[in-house]
């Protein structure tokens, strides 16, 4: 009915021509940014895990992952694939009402089904309540405290679960 509220939440794998749209939305939102070729690597290596939230055609979220070799966090085991949250933001005016939620859990049906992840896991600042009280809220724990991860010297949370 073109109802101004509640207008459907569309969650679908990005697609290059995205690319300049998601890039502008991490920009506005995110003090961690990347050169043009790792957003183009991680669509081309894990697209379908790189997923765009839209509403009413407009791009208003994004979530990029990855997925990494390693003994994992939650429990120990040679080679595991892990999912790696690389990055994901919603526009301020479009938030709070569930699109990231959204898109974490889209992204690791994915991983899990698509790539065969057996964990997720993702570094956040320590400052970021709105990021960790969502991670936490799917299930993801603090599993490391990584001392002046970022550029500006915050310390990062290092935050995983299982798949
Ligand atoms: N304060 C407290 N809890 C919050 C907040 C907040 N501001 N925002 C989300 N939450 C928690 C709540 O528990 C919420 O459930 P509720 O609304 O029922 O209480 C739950 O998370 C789910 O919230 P969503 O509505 O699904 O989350 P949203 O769409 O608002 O997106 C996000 C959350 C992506 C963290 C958004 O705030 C954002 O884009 N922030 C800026 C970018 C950013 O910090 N990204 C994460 C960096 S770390 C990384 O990329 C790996
Ligand atoms: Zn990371």
């Amino acid at each position: 009915m073109g109802n101004e509220e509640g207008n459907e939440v569309i969650i679908r794998e990005a697609k290059e021509e995205d690319l300049p749209k998601i890039i502008r939305i991490n920009l506005e939102t995110l003090p961690e940014h990347y050169p043009d070729y790792f957003w183009r690597d991680h669509l081309r290596l894990w697209g379908k895990a790189f997923l765009v939230a839209e509403v009413d055609r407009k791009i208003v979220g994004y979530i990029m992952t990855r997925v990494d070799r390693g003994l994992g966090y939650v429990y120990w085991k040679p080679f595991k694939k892990l999912g790696h949250v690389v990055s994901i933001a919603v526009l301020p005016e479009f938030r709070r009402r569930g699109i990231g939620r959204k898109l974490m859990l889209e992204a690791m049906r994915r991983l899990k089904e698509i790539y065969g992840a057996s964990e997720v896991y993702l570094e956040v600042r320590v400052s970021n309540k709105a990021a960790i009280s969502l991670y936490e809220k799917l299930g993801f724990r603090k599993v490391k405290h990584l001392r002046k991860y970022y550029l500006d010297g915050e310390d990062a949370w290092l935050m995983a679960r299982e798949l």
